[in-house]
């Protein structure tokens, strides 16, 4: 009764705790893993819709997922998860959609951010903050503020994120540097305006999955994905599941990147 109450409270069922395969993963740490994979979630709407609830179930039920592959990610010893949670176009969904939206940091803090601190995992944001509620904004500082000593995992949310709008900002602020004298026009290089995104402090992402079978970026890390994997599948979102992670992953491991060399 008590569990029942305590997994009711945190947002946790039983159907929740599912133990990822430890030798398939086994077997995976054997090949060369990814170091960062950055995932663009997709397909909560239709999931939903699907079984007749509202768009915001979708997203309830996506939330699961998201604690799902961040227990894999980081059990496989992947070094940084980055999820696209919001683009700086979602701004254009119903109100009382892009509300929820925005309430999930704070619900996410509020069932995971002890199991998240238990792992040692870092947690960050990658987008603009201005624009985004407070409630909203409360959440995300908590959660960094929380996590920040962690060495672990980096789990990073893009969250009002748009890569058009990140390649903006970074200009802008170079502009600004070069203007003020702290900086020559010679020295502006690509190590130098990948120091400048969001992702400044993270590799650049090796394999890239989308879930719900749209074969497109929607503005996502486009600097950042030149060279990264990409890797899409038909399952929507709330349904993707560890094993399907881990499917990505083998996929990732029988590819042969080039760079452009032979
Ligand atoms: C992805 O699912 C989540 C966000 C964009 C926030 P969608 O909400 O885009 O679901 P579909 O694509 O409409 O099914
Ligand atoms: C991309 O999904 C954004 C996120 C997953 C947060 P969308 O559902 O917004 O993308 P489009 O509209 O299908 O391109
Ligand atoms: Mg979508």
């Amino acid at each position: 009764m008590i569990q029942r109450l305590k997994q009711w409270l945190t947002g946790y069922t039983a159907a929740d705790q599912t133990p990822v395969d430890r030798d398939r993963m086994e077997a995976l740490k054997k090949g060369p893993l990814p170091k960062h994979v950055a995932i663009i979630m997709d397909g909560n709407g239709r999931w939903a819709k699907k079984r007749g609830m509202p768009r915001i179930a979708g997203h309830r039920q996506g939330m699961i997922t998201v604690r799902h592959i961040t227990r894999a990610a980081d059990d496989l010893g992947i070094q940084a998860l980055t999820l696209y949670s919001f683009s700086t176009e979602n701004w254009k969904r119903p109100k009382d959609e892009v509300n929820y939206l925005m309430g999930l940091p704070a619900e996410f803090l509020r069932t995971d951010l002890d199991e998240l601190v238990e792992r040692n995992i870092q947690v960050r944001m990658l987008g603009e903050e201005e624009q985004l509620p407070s409630h909203t904004l409360d959440a995300i500082s908590k959660f960094k503020e929380a996590t920040k000593e962690n060495t672990g995992m980096v789990l990073s949310f893009a969250l009002n994120y748009g890569a058009r709008r990140e390649i903006t900002e970074a200009v802008r602020r170079i502009i600004d540097e070069v203007k003020s004298g702290k900086l020559d026009k010679e020295q502006i290089d690509e190590e130098l305006i990948s120091r400048h995104l969001y992702t400044a402090e993270l590799p650049d992402p090796d394999l890239m999955i989308r879930t719900s079978g749209e074969i497109r970026i929607s503005n996502f890390m486009l600097w950042q994905l030149a060279y990264s994997e990409l890797y899409f599948t038909d399952v929507q979102w709330p349904d993707f599941s560890q094993e399907m992670f881990f499917e990505a992953i083998e996929d990732f491991q029988r590819r042969s990147r080039r760079y452009g060399a032979v």
